[in-house]
């Protein structure tokens, strides 16, 4: 049977039953399904030993909510998604917009190879030219070189595939040579094996140029290893009751069209793209500080920075009513093995749930929540604004810090967005005249 992703009502259901439901997703055994709730149930699912051998001078494990996308569909499988967020709107903007794309398909992701680049800065070369040929004319001797120091990722058909040599007539310190090593990290994220060869290349680098190896680090500007994802949505899937669907799609259109041309909203738009893009990348246990300098550092290579995400109009053919089309492409350095990924019983499962067997399915995944989560935020901005659905949860969280108790929560947060006041203080007026009329 195949599962559907599109699970009405899941929003309005207990944090429990929500659990249950994604620990049988995948699947497994019911001792297995049992394992995952009992995990999911513990906040933060990390033990005190465990964080203590992720990072050092540990005194505690500090907890986020991990929240399930609903819709997801991707490369025409069913997917649930775990994010992992602080700000309220995203989980619910993200599954929202997947329902919306699913109308049309759902989303349709394709990578590249898992290529990254690791740098090698080379100053006090004699002859930057010769030296660059040098290089070039004994590349295999490098690339060898590069593999002796991994012969597992090489067995898995990864490793070193090429070398490059740039020439860099300024800098503050004068000229500079840059050895690039191209390497095929396969399902990791690859940033230790990188560095480990480029440190391992740097004496035969420095023979072959004349010159001084400093630094040995990979980049994070990884546009070798990019992730892409699109939607088609009908117009008609865009209607509210206030505005035609046509109406909404062409909004949209004029909403992305800001961030083609100008940085300021740039920067913002990209913000709502990555909102989808790190509460994955987070709950994999991925590197995100990694992800957002690529993204950002991708989002201005020609010179400008501009939107990762493209959006346009299809007036649609006499089959094919009009629709709204999205694309999004950003460098994905993700892996499934090694690091937290492995090592933190959450991000395990998160993998588990998704049902990823590859590092470039994941990259998929994560560039389709991006696109969807990008899509949520400015159909909302291009229509009612965003501070309606936002204040809605938000009011939730001042009902909380106001002291209402978990069966108080929603009706004192209604209470407040009715009366567009949504302020501790309010918060604990209501509160008291809610209590009072129920005694
Ligand atoms: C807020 O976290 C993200 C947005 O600002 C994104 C956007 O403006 O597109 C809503």
């Amino acid at each position: 049977m195949t599962q559907s992703s599109r699970i009405s009502g899941f929003y309005n259901l207990s944090p429990s039953e929500r659990r249950q439901i994604v620990a049988e997703w995948p699947a497994w055994s019911a001792e297995q399904s049992a394992a995952a709730e009992a995990l999911l149930a513990a906040p933060g699912g990390l033990t005190l030993e465990q964080a203590d051998k992720m990072v050092e001078n540990v005194v505690g494990a500090y907890a986020l909510p991990i929240g399930v996308a609903t819709n997801f569909v991707v490369n025409g499988r069913d997917v649930l998604v775990p994010m992992v967020i602080e700000e309220p709107s995203v989980v619910a903007g993200a599954s929202f917009a997947a329902r919306l794309a699913r109308a049309g398909g759902g989303f349709h992701a394709e990578t590249t190879e898992a290529l990254m680049i690791g740098q090698m800065q080379v100053l006090e070369v004699p002859n930057l030219e010769a030296a660059a040929a040098r290089i070039n004319s004994q590349k295999q001797r490098l690339i060898d070189l590069a593999n002796s120091t991994d012969p597992v990722i090489v067995s898995l058909h990864g490793g070193a595939r090429d070398v490059e040599v740039r020439i860099l007539p300024e800098s503050p310190v004068g000229p500079l040579l840059v050895v690039h090593l191209i390497y095929d990290c396969r399902d990791a994220m690859g940033a230790n094996m990188v560095n480990t060869a480029c440190e391992a290349l740097a004496p035969l680098v420095q023979e072959m140029s004349g010159g001084r190896v400093n630094l040995r680090i990979l980049s994070n500007l990884a546009d070798r290893r990019l992730a892409r994802a699109r939607c088609v949505v009908p117009a008609a899937a865009l209607e509210t009751a206030e505005f035609p669907g046509e109406l909404v799609a062409q909004r949209i259109v004029e909403a992305y069209a800001l961030a083609a041309v100008d940085p300021y909203r740039a920067a913002t738009h990209n913000k709502g793209i990555m909102n989808g893009v790190d509460a994955v990348v987070l709950a994999t246990g991925n590197d995100w500080r990694a992800i957002e300098a690529g993204a950002h550092a991708y989002a201005a290579r020609t010179g400008s920075y501009r939107s990762l995400s493209t959006w346009s109009f299809a007036p649609g053919d006499p089959g094919a009513g009009p629709a709204l089309i999205g694309s999004v492409e950003l460098p994905l350095a993700v892996g499934i093995v090694g690091g937290a990924t492995r090592v933190h019983p959450l991000a395990r499962l998160a993998l588990q749930i998704m049902g990823v067997q590859t590092a470039r399915e994941l990259a998929e995944i994560i560039a389709s929540v991006g696109l969807a989560q990008n899509l949520a935020a400015i159909r909302a901005l291009a229509t009612e604004g965003i501070q309606r659905g936002h204040m809605a949860l938000h009011a939730r969280q001042i009902a909380i810090v106001a002291g209402a108790q978990a069966d108080e929560v929603d009706r004192l947060a209604a209470a407040m967005v009715a009366e567009h006041q949504i302020r501790a203080e309010r918060a604990r007026e209501l509160l008291a005249e809610l209590r009072v009329g129920r005694a």
